[in-house]
């Protein structure tokens, strides 16, 4: 089998494609040109869902959601709404998308109905698959920028020793070393501290006495669903496993129904990790929307990048990749999406048993 770089040449010499380097591609990166298709996309949690319909979106086509006879439906119109425009071709003859519900979320699937499969589902492995965390695990928050800003600063976990040091520590280290992985349909950050300033949260809520500890996290991104895995090991500490997923309600507006399991950890760090998302999203939304209408736009001005950028090129260069294949027409998925992704992200499995 050939592996992606091999695949991405072979094209590359049929079409007389130039081969994309990093200054070239992700200077030309232009976020709003880029709608991607055949994608599951998740858009509530699964008590969210029930009699009465309640709308979401995916770059600005509705998706109103509610259940019959307990399984969920995803349609384009409201249930009591007069048909008065045409259905979009996202949908079936009586204007229902497709859709699933796995690890506590309704997932609604964006492209061409026919190619809606399962198997293109993210794995996540830390979620039990039929749902049922605690509500407090839970949470929404919303960010006035585009779904993929908001993966790029996620991916560059370097900016939370800045602007989330009061909770999850400063940027002081022994070492720190940053990884890069990608397919076709995923890239993969991780990144290893040695002697890290001790989290705050921990100090206070897991009583983390040594003053610092051992720090390794991944973030893993599944392209076409914009669905990000954060996850956190520390020693001494807790493990923090965080879905962060970023669907695109419009092109400038990101939703974030995140679940973070924090069952292993103690009382305290249990219940109050999960809701530290809402001062950090506050503090990421106050760097990442005023910079989104600059990140919309074309510019002719050099990008400076330090090598912990890495990951957010291979995010732009694999995004821009995608794209250029749908846009050829080519929907395919080349990699499993859905295939268990325990081992890539270093999950502790043991910790996580369902
Ligand atoms: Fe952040």
């Amino acid at each position: 089998m050939l592996d992606v770089a091999d695949r991405a040449t072979e094209r590359r010499a049929a079409t007389n494609e130039r081969p994309p380097t990093p200054s070239m591609s992700v200077n030309a990166w232009s976020p709003h040109s880029i709608v991607m298709q055949d994608a599951w996309f998740p858009l509530a949690h699964s008590f969210a869902v029930g009699q009465k319909p309640v709308r979401r979106a995916i770059y600005s086509h509705p998706y109103f959601l509610w259940r019959e006879n307990g399984s969920p439906v995803a349609s384009e119109f409201h249930p009591n709404e007069q048909r008065l425009r045409d259905k979009s071709r996202h949908t079936d003859a009586d204007a229902r998308y497709p859709v699933m519900e796995k690890y506590g979320f309704v997932w609604g699937w964006f492209g061409r109905p026919e190619a809606a499969d399962a198997v293109h589902l993210p794995s996540l492995p830390f979620l039990p698959p039929n749902g049922g965390l605690p509500k407090y695990m839970l949470g929404t928050v919303r960010f006035d920028c585009a779904a993929p800003l908001s993966l790029e600063n996620l991916i560059d976990l370097t900016h939370a020793d800045f602007l989330h040091a009061d909770v999850v520590g400063d940027e002081k280290s022994e070492s720190e070393t940053i990884e890069t992985f990608h397919t076709s349909e995923t890239v993969t950050m991780v990144r290893n501290c040695k002697a890290k300033s001790v989290a705050p949260v921990m100090k206070f809520f897991s009583g983390i006495r040594s003053p610092v500890q051992d720090v390794r996290q991944v973030i893993h991104i599944y392209l076409r669903s914009h669905c990000a895995i954060a996850y956190g090991r520390f020693t001494p500490g807790d493990d923090v496993p965080l879905f962060h997923p970023c669907v695109p309600e419009t092109r400038d507006r990101t939703r974030l129904d995140y679940a973070m399991n924090t069952s292993n950890a103690g009382f305290m760090f249990r219940h109050v990790m999960p809701k530290a998302s809402y001062k950090v999203s506050r503090q990421d939304s106050s760097m990442t929307s005023p910079q989104s209408p600059r990140y919309m736009r074309p510019t002719t001005r050099r990008d400076l990048h330090s090598p912990l950028d890495a990951p957010g090129q291979r995010y732009r260069m694999a995004m821009q990749e995608l794209a250029a294949r749908q846009e050829a027409g080519d929907f395919t998925y080349r990699d499993n999406v859905s295939a268990d992704c325990s081992e890539l992200i270093g999950l502790r499995r043991e910790l996580f048993n369902f």
